[in-house]
């Protein structure tokens, strides 16, 4: 009999207990072979509905399915055994009511067994989040720009420079957070609204755009290898630039093809009578 010795994966609790300690990190996963690679060297993986700007080429993330989510969501959390895997759920599928939600994050957590689910939205949504988390799912919250708004947004902006937006992202976190979220993603907000909104709630708060003065961070992370190179935010740091590598690689490849240097001996399989025959000399 064989002792199982790999670590336990994370668990929500966990993050939730590192409020105000060691920064939390965070990426985004999609793929299997992508999630395989940053799962020890991360503590929460979101499988985030970016995946159809990234991934599918939408121009929004609104076109995104549930079963889209749950497809690339189970690849996700197979591929892992460290970090906690948690999954968007899609525009449109937990707005309507608090039972809508409730049956898109079952769903999710059911096929994929994720670890949570994450939706935007502020104070509109705390009876959701409230109603979900009672029902034994683990929720992460998403203010101040909430990309599924944008049509109402009017872009991607920053948000929360004005007196007025400010209150209103601080009160839709709290909301969020009152109603059980484990932790809070803030999103395009500038550093005093970020500080103010990570003193005022009891879980992490975790930046993307919204400065350092969050309890962790995430990233995009096509965006952070410079592979969706199509625009970069100011708030991306980019870490690599694979896009230049894969078209370097492919472009080395079809050299090989044209010109007979691919496929090589080496990649080239031969009958047996011929190996032992070549043994043999
Ligand atoms: O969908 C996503 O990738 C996200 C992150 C930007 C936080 O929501």
């Amino acid at each position: 009999m064989s002792i199982e010795t790999r670590p336990q994966r994370l668990s929500v609790t966990r993050i939730k207990s590192r409020k105000g300690g060691d920064k939390l990190v965070c990426l985004t996963a999609y793929t299997a072979s992508v999630a395989r690679q940053l799962d020890e060297e991360v503590d929460l993986l979101l499988v985030g509905d970016s995946l159809a700007m990234v991934v599918y080429g939408f121009d929004s993330t609104l076109p995104v399915t549930l079963d889209m989510m749950v497809a690339h969501g189970g690849a996700v959390v197979r591929a892992t055994h460290h970090a906690v895997v948690v999954v968007d759920l899609p525009f449109g599928s937990y707005q309507a009511s608090p039972q809508d939600a409730f049956r898109a994050a079952a769903r999710v957590m059911a096929e994929t067994q994720c670890n949570a689910v994450k939706l935007e939205g502020g104070e509109e949504m705390a009876e959701t989040v409230a109603f979900l988390v009672k029902r034994g799912i683990p929720v992460m919250g998403h203010v101040g720009l909430t990309p599924q708004a944008v049509n109402q947004l009017g872009g991607y902006r920053s948000r929360g420079h004005e007196a007025a937006e400010r209150r209103k992202i601080l009160a839709d976190g709290a909301a969020i957070c009152d109603a059980g979220a484990f932790s809070l993603v803030v999103e395009g907000v500038n550093e005093g609204l970020a500080r103010e909104l990570t003193a005022a709630v009891a879980v992490p708060t975790i930046g993307i755009g919204a400065s350092p003065a969050c309890d962790g961070q995430i990233l995009v992370t096509d965006d952070m290898l410079g592979v969706y190179a199509e625009f970069t935010p100011k708030f991306v740091k980019r870490y690599r630039r694979l896009g230049d590598d894969i078209r370097a690689a492919a472009r080395e490849y079809a050299d090989d093809v044209r010109t007979g240097r691919f496929p090589a001996p080496e990649h080239t399989y031969t009958a047996p009578a011929k190996r032992a025959k070549a043994a043999a000399h």
